[in-house]
């Protein structure tokens, strides 16, 4: 007989509470009966994921006489000419097939950058989406601009289009959305927005490198795009980030930020013309990241297989429901998002979804809070500058609008996410995630009762 038939008719039987008779009417021993093999693990069952997952990040011998010639010469920083950095410019604006890169030390390094080249000021307002690593946030308070935040699509779970016009007021100066885990946000309607309230649009493609919107990759939608190559990134060199834009005029005044104020390309010979910081990416990070853009391809290839697979297996699981993409979109799963609905699991938590998916081997976790209600806005509100620069009516209504993040909170409430090095493990190990689901979704009446 076959097995997935055999297992499927089981979990069946096992959700109408008759596991042992079917099990036994099928033919099997009481010896062999899954007292340990389907029992939950949380009940204290066998887990059906037993092994490990890939490890991330990974490192290959091949890196290394690039990083030792790096090491050997001195030449360490992002001086005036030559050497990683640059080449890893070139390489990843041809990859995404952006006109321009700029090399930073980190994604919220390249956030911070990008706002001040697109004029980002103290008392301006960014329309943010809420739903992101808490970094989007900061990059705009960093600026003493306040991020007022649109709400979440809990389909996409990106900025929802329609909760972005009623945010703009005469302070908005800029629409910052993210491709939260690599799924690209609509942009059209976004892009259509700003484009009629003459409003600037940075992507925080920080989790989005190689995604793909409408058939072009995202960082290359909108006025710039940052990026991030931290440690637990799909193309990770520790910390590290990069803008990419098809404006030689953004990438120009990003450089000169950057590298403290001082002019170059489209402002050469101005001198310090600007403010500025030490964002600079050094040649060790270009080194690692300059090898790794096969790896990405490759990688982002296997991700995407894998995380088809697993939503044609989520389609015979009532209430884990995968995210909608954009029409003619593709995303790189830097997380695998799915939305629990506690209603298909004999009301069982989502918190004790995820407990009982850890213990049957499968890392996952509820991944983002509502991190606005954490302290760092009432922080901003109270701080000198921002009662300065925001009349208080402002700031209460600001605060006051928490409260509406509605498609948010849902998301916030009922996402369970997969990391990304699972993507990449054997497909017999994808198979043990469905299977996991299944096995909790069939024993939920009894899960529910120690979760
Ligand atoms: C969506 C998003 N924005 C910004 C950042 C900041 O990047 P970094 O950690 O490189 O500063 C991250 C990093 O996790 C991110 O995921």
């Amino acid at each position: 007989m076959d097995k997935s038939l055999t297992r499927r008719g089981f979990v069946k039987a096992a959700a109408a509470g008759s596991a042992t008779l079917a099990w036994l009417s099928a033919g099997r021993s009481p010896t062999v009966f899954a007292a340990e093999v389907d029992k939950p693990a949380l009940l204290g069952g066998a887990p059906v994921h037993k092994g490990s997952w890939p490890k991330w990040p990974e490192w290959r011998q091949a890196w290394e006489p690039d990083i030792l010639k790096i090491l050997r010469s001195g030449h360490w920083y992002r001086g005036s000419s030559g050497g990683k950095v640059p080449e890893f410019e070139s390489g990843y604006a041809k990859l995404l097939g952006a006109k321009r890169c700029l090399a930073t030390s980190s994604g919220t390094t390249a956030l911070i950058t990008s706002l001040h080249a697109l004029g980002i000021d103290a008392g301006d307002e960014v329309i943010v989406s809420p739903y992101t690593f808490i970094a989007t946030y900061n990059a705009v308070l960093i600026h003493k601009a306040l991020p007022v935040f649109a709400d979440t699509d809990p389909a996409t779970l990106t900025m929802d289009p329609a909760s972005v016009e009623s945010r703009i007021t005469d302070r908005t100066r800029l629409v910052l959305p993210v491709h939260i885990f690599g799924i690209p946000c609509d942009m059209d309607p976004i892009n259509a927005i700003a484009r009629k309230h003459d409003l600037g649009v940075l992507e925080d493609a920080c989790q989005a490198w190689l995604a793909e919107y409408k058939g072009q990759k995202c960082g290359t939608l909108a006025d710039a795009g940052c990026f991030s190559f931290q440690n637990s990134k799909h193309i990770p060199s520790g910390e590290g980030g990069a803008i990419t834009s098809n404006s030689d005029e953004i990438v120009d005044r990003c450089y000169a930020f950057h590298n403290c104020g001082r002019a170059n390309g489209t402002f050469q010979g101005r001198g310090c013309f600007t403010r500025g910081v030490n964002f600079r990416m050094q040649h060790f990070q270009a080194a690692m990241l300059l090898q790794q853009f096969d790896k990405l391809v490759k990688e982002t290839a296997i991700r995407r297989s894998n995380a088809d697979h697993l939503i044609d297996g989520l389609k015979e699981v009532p209430g884990l429901q995968p995210v909608r993409l954009p029409e003619n979109s593709r995303a790189v799963w830097h997380l695998f998002p799915m939305r629990f609905d506690s209603r298909h699991f004999n009301g069982m938590s989502r918190n004790g979804f995820i407990r009982a998916l850890r213990a049957e081997g499968v890392p996952c976790s509820s991944v983002y809070h509502e991190q606005y209600f954490d302290g760092l806005l009432d922080e901003a509100i109270a701080s000198r500058s921002f009662q300065r620069l925001f009349s208080k009516k402002r700031l209460k209504d600001y605060r006051d609008s928490f409260e509406e993040l509605k498609g948010n909170r849902q998301v916030v409430a009922t996402t369970v996410g997969l990391s990304q090095n699972l993507l990449l493990a054997d497909r017999g190990d994808i198979d043990h995630i469905i299977e996991a689901i299944r096995k909790i979704q069939a024993h939920s009446a009894a899960l529910v009762k120690v979760s």
